[in-house]
């Protein structure tokens, strides 16, 4: 199987696993995350194809989909890149950058190893932010059975992955705790000023709420 034929093939795999996801990490993510990914990569260097492969299948095994279980983030991956016969040491590669990926908690370090896993990491945060990540995190919300916005409840700063991972705050809460500072955790300059626009958005859009909310002129 020549690289465009693994592409395909893990366009179709995450397709068919994730294209009824509703919580925000359906397959419309994926696809962002890819396009972006690959847009970055065309600037700032790094193996396209661990990166395009990476970005594919980063959520496959995401244990919020899989009932909590962390097995499932390097499992699936594996399984499918053993499956269509790829090369070992690209497999390790694409699992060193899936494993590397996803966000922690606001105290907890990032622990990017290659330019490759700084890219997905990247890209995977540009969906975060900006409209489109407004929109995820109430889809996520309303999924999850999230309050919107309860004044009561304050916004954490998580210093683990394992006080991040077991929230239940309210999704306001959520752009606190996470999507405002994603701008400063961008890696790549290219990443750094495409999340200039989408930050101020979403500054934006928190202002306006609070008017909303508070009966603010
Ligand atoms: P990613 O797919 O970017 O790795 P996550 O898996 O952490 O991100 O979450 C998927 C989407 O759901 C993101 O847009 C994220 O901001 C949002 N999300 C995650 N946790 C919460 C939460 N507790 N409340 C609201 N939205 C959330
Ligand atoms: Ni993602």
């Amino acid at each position: 199987m020549n690289f465009q034929e693994a592409i395909r093939s893990a366009e179709r795999y995450v397709q068919q696993l994730q294209g009824n996801d509703y919580s925000g990490h359906g397959w419309d993510h994926i696809w962002r995350v890819r396009n972006l990914a690959i847009k970055i990569a065309e600037v700032e260097g790094g193996d396209k194809f661990i990166v395009e492969m990476a970005a594919l299948l980063h959520d496959v095994g995401d244990p919020k989909l899989h009932h909590g279980d962390e097995s499932k983030l390097i499992q699936l991956p594996m399984d499918f890149c053993r499956k269509i016969e790829l090369d070992v040491t690209l497999t390790a590669r694409i699992l060193g950058v899936i494993q590397e990926v996803s966000f922690k908690g606001a105290k907890v370090r990032d622990e990017n190893t290659t330019i490759e896993s700084k890219i997905v990491q990247d890209a995977d945060r540009l969906d975060a932010i900006g409209a489109i990540g407004i929109a995820r995190c109430f889809y996520f919300g309303g999924h999850h059975g999230r309050e919107l916005y309860n004044p009561d409840v304050l916004p954490q700063t998580h210093a683990s992955y394992d006080s991040y991972r077991k929230s239940r705050g309210t999704t306001i809460n959520h752009f606190h705790e996470k999507l405002l500072l994603l701008k400063d955790r961008m890696h790549t300059y290219t990443a750094r000023v495409l999340a200039e626009e989408r930050h101020l958005f979403v500054q934006k859009y928190l202002s306006q709420f609070d008017r909303e909310w508070y009966l603010k002129d």
